[in-house]
């Protein structure tokens, strides 16, 4: 189980302090695909980067199976970070490495033994549909196969938490689909929680259960997908709702 309890960020800028996030609580339950939604600035990628340990909370707390994260050091916290994957908009790939290289870069890390990482990185590039692919370099990829790569990264070390910041961003409608398809697979196979960051509704109501909504840094809106989608409560998640629904309609 996650849990953000009166999580605050504040950054020091020129102009003075910004606070990015403000004050959430949030309990996420294991194997859970969780939406987090809110327009360009809400907080989405500061509150998830905490949970990543790339960020520290200012005040407030992130707990992982009742463990505080702020609390650990070292060796215990690079352990933690191990077991939260994470893909980005931009895939972050090494482009000097074939697609093999690219998903055997964490277990390099990771320290385990060549012979062990091989069948590993077999093994993820087949999970994520790459098994023709594990010598191509990533600029001979499309745009999906791309984050396939990124999400067979960042599953390499058997995490228990997989971040998704806005991974089909970049992508068109189709190739979204058959990211989300793949990221449903892998939550019904491994049982792995999922926090899906995005823009559009559409995202979340195709595989998300619950969907938490995001705005000026903090969580004004928050439930299971199918109750949120029949009874939005606050204007901006009836914006987003509607325009999901335009969207089908157009
Ligand atoms: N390192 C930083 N230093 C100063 N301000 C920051 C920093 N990181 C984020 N911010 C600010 O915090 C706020 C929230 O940013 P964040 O990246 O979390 O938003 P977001 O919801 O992920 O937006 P987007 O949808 O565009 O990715 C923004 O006002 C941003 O400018
Ligand atoms: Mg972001």
């Amino acid at each position: 189980m996650i849990q953000f309890e009166n999580v605050v960020k504040k950054y020091k800028t020129k102009n003075g302090v910004l606070t990015a996030v403000k004050d959430v609580n949030l309990t996420i339950n294991d194997g859970q695909i969780v939406g987090l939604i809110g327009f360009s600035g809400a907080g989405k990628s500061t509150l998830v980067r905490m949970l990543a340990g790339l960020e520290t909370p200012t005040s407030g707390q992130i707990l992982i199976n009742g463990t505080n994260l702020s609390a650990l050091k070292g060796y215990q916290l690079r352990q933690k970070r191990q077991k939260i994957g994470m893909v980005f908009q931009h895939f972050n790939l090494l482009w000097s490495r074939t697609v093999l290289q690219n998903i055997l870069l964490p277990l390099e890390i990771a320290g385990i033994n060549k012979t062990q990482r091989m069948t590993r990185a077999h093994e993820l590039a087949k999970l994520v549909g790459l098994s023709e692919k594990e010598n191509a370099y990533p600029a001979e990829l499309s745009g999906g196969q791309k984050q396939r790569v990124g999400i067979a990264r960042a599953l390499a070390n058997n995490p228990d938490i997989l971040i998704s910041d806005e991974a089909t961003s970049a992508l068109d409608p189709e190739t979204t689909n058959e990211i989300l398809d793949l990221l449903l697979k892998i939550n019904q196979e491994v049982n792995i929680t999922i926090l899906l960051i995005t823009h559009e509704m559409h995202a979340v109501a195709k595989v998300g259960s619950q969907v938490a909504v995001m705005e000026n840094g903090q969580i004004v809106e928050t439930g299971s997908v199918t109750e949120v989608f029949k009874h939005p409560k606050e204007q901006i998640t009836k914006q987003f709702v509607a325009d999901e629904l335009n969207g089908k309609v157009g």
